[in-house]
């Protein structure tokens, strides 16, 4: 049966990533867009052929024809945005990161147990398919016990405006971009993250934010693995999305954007990436969303339900209070959505 899907944002991730992805999976029909102007609701609707597009989100997400929210928009509007799906009985996607705080999270996460509906977090690290591919050799055992994981998020400059102030974004690079490596580590540490470390830093940003540019953050598992992230918004002209696993046998390093050895970046804006494949394609979001509806339909969990955005925040929070006291906190064994 086909998911009707309201599509609660118009901005560079929607018409990037998710518009394209529901246009290609067969049983996904977005039948509206929602934006903060109509103007651009509706140069995403008419791009994507989606028939209604609107500013009013609670009118948009209670129409009858609606079974999915999408919510690809900034963080200060997730909460809201996932609360009046349930409250209309719809299930939501809710892109990263999951709230701009635990306690927002852990409120949607409430909406949607009271409704009896479904949240599914969309973090793409796990779907991108280099990723994949490189947990079936971890699974296979062909590296051995991991014991030491390590991501990389990085670009030069947010988008908008709304990135540099923490009272709609939530923060800085590391709930921006940590939340990536973070579950990226706990993917292939396959364990609870036990204690966090953090060094952050506004090196290039200070004049537009008051938030971290730059994060450096360790992890410790429960199980005695290392997790390293380096997180930033700080690459002048560059971007990074790197990934490595190390294990007692073997080691696997991805490089999502590059998949070439040598780089060199010289000057704010004189570079470019190629990307083999489209970006939905490469980086997991097709497969993802295409996953979450399956699941969906099925009834079956998914392999990013709503909980794992929490246990993410989890470990966000924690790494801020290491970065403002300087000593190593530990994370709320009650993360969810991570193996005991
Ligand atoms: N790899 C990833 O998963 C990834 C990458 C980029 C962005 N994101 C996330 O996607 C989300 C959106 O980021 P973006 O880059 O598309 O931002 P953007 O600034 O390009 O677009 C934001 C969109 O939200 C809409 N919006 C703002 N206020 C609204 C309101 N009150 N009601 C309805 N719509 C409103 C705007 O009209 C705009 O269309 C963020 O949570 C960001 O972290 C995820």
């Amino acid at each position: 049966m086909t998911a009707g899907i309201c599509v609660v944002g118009a901005g560079f991730w929607a018409t990037s990533m998710h518009l394209p992805a529901f246009a290609m999976i067969e049983d996904a029909e977005v039948r509206c867009v929602v934006a903060a102007t109509e103007a651009s609701a509706r140069q995403a609707a008419e791009r994507f052929g989606v028939p209604r597009w609107s500013t009013d989100l609670a009118s948009s997400v209670a129409e009858a024809d609606i079974d999915v929210v999408d919510v690809v928009a900034p963080p200060f509007l997730h909460a809201e945005a996932v609360e009046l799906a349930a409250a209309a009985g719809k299930d939501a996607i809710c892109i990263k990161p999951l709230g701009r705080t635990v306690a927002e999270a852990r409120r949607m996460l409430d909406a949607v147990e009271r409704a009896g509906t479904r949240l599914f977090y969309a973090e793409n690290v796990p779907f991108i398919p280099a990723v994949r591919e490189a947990k079936e050799l971890v699974d296979d055992g062909r590296i051995g016990r991991v014991f030491r994981v390590k991501a990389c998020e990085g670009i030069g400059e947010p988008h908008s405006d709304w990135f540099f102030d923490p009272a709609r974004s939530g923060g800085g690079a590391v709930l921006d971009m940590a939340v990536h490596s973070i579950e990226f580590c706990r993917f292939f540490a396959d364990s609870p993250v036990e204690t966090v470390t953090a060094e952050l830093g506004t090196f290039v940003w200070g004049d537009r934010t008051t938030a971290e540019d730059t994060a450096v953050l360790t992890l410790r598992f429960a199980n005695g693995a290392i997790g390293q992230c380096e997180d930033s918004w700080s690459l002048t002209g560059a971007m990074d999305s790197r990934f490595e696993v190390v294990g007692t046998e073997g080691r696997i390093m991805i490089d999502n954007l590059h998949r070439q050895p040598l780089q060199v970046v010289s000057g704010a804006g004189d570079w470019t990436f190629p990307l083999p494949i489209p970006g939905l394609v490469a980086d997991g979001h097709l497969d993802m969303l295409t996953h979450f509806l399956d699941a969906r339909r099925t009834g079956t969990p998914s392999r990013s339900e709503g909980s794992l955005g929490l246990g993410v925040l989890r470990v966000v929070e924690a790494a801020l209070t290491a970065a403002e006291t300087g000593q190593r906190q530990t994370v709320a064994a009650d993360q969810e959505g991570v193996p005991a």
